[in-house]
């Protein structure tokens, strides 16, 4: 029986494939039978994770319009289709109390997390989708929908990120499918400095006793990107180890 998982034939394009999350999520992609192009700011970065995983790559900025344009063009041109979009670049900059934020941080901030997916939504859209189908998955965050020190503008452009995929399921149905995933911490790069210092206090308050692997995402990445997710769009789905409902083991008696 052919499995549901399976990506035989397809082809997906990630942002921030280099690393982390991204590079987990397109090596998920791949072993599942797509084939992939991953787009990074380090050229030596995508050169490199485009060889790991037989696939292409095309380095620059999600903030540049004409690179999203260019990217598209590459993947179709390449591989003559373009099923599955994965949204996963970002910037957690500017970082401190909003009171502070510098508005050009902010705006760039918007910029990659906001607009830079709803672009990319369009190019696919436009050039492939919008005929022959396909499916998005948006990279939010765990904290888009609570409150935390630091993080106001992270959290506002995931929220407003959270939204823009509601509304694109609700606008882009029946053809393409548009959902996204929350993660909780995650050991990578961007959440270095939070689970490095404090990882072990960290483990010990979640449900699941360890922060999370980029796999771990990558994994539900691929669920909604897959036909075993037919029925799901406009869904968020959280991968976090069980952030919000904190432990509650029984005491003994
Ligand atoms: N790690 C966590 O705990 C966590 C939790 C919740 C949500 N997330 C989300 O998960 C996603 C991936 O994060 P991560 O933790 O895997 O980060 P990461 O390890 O820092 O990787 C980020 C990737 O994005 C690329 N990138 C960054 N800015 C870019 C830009 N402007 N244009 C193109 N590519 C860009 C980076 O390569 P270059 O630097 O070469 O551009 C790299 O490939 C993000 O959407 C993040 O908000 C992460």
């Amino acid at each position: 029986m052919t499995s549901p998982y399976g990506l035989d034939g397809r082809v997906a394009l990630i942002t921030g494939g280099t690393r982390g999350i991204g590079l987990a999520v397109a090596e998920a992609l791949v072993r599942a039978g797509a084939q992939v192009c991953v787009t990074a700011r380090d050229p030596a970065g995508v050169a490199q994770a485009a060889k790991t995983l037989g696939g292409i790559g095309l380095a620059g900025s999600v903030a540049d319009p004409a690179h999203l344009s260019l990217l598209t063009e590459f993947t179709l041109d390449t591989f003559g289709r373009l099923d599955i979009v994965v949204n996963n670049a970002a910037t957690n900059q500017p970082y401190g109390p909003l009171m502070d934020a510098d508005p050009d941080i902010w705006r760039e901030a918007f910029t990659v997390n906001v607009e830079a997916p709803l672009r990319l939504t369009q190019h696919a859209w436009r050039a492939w989708m919008r005929e022959h189908g396909g499916t998005i998955v948006n990279i939010c965050t765990e904290g888009a929908t609570h409150v935390g020190p630091n993080v106001g503008a992270y959290g506002t452009t995931k929220a407003a990120l959270l939204h823009l995929t509601q509304q694109l399921a609700g606008e882009l149905a029946p053809k393409v499918r548009v959902n996204s995933v929350s993660p909780g911490l995650v050991r990578t790069e961007m959440a270095r400095f939070v689970w490095e210092p404090g990882e072990q206090e960290i483990a010990t308050g979640l449900p699941l006793a360890r922060i999370g692997e980029p796999d771990d995402i990558a994994q539900a990445v691929l669920w909604l990107a897959s036909d075993a997710a037919e029925w799901v769009t406009g869904t968020d789905l959280v991968v976090d180890g069980g952030t919000r409902v904190k432990p509650a083991r029984p005491t003994p008696t």
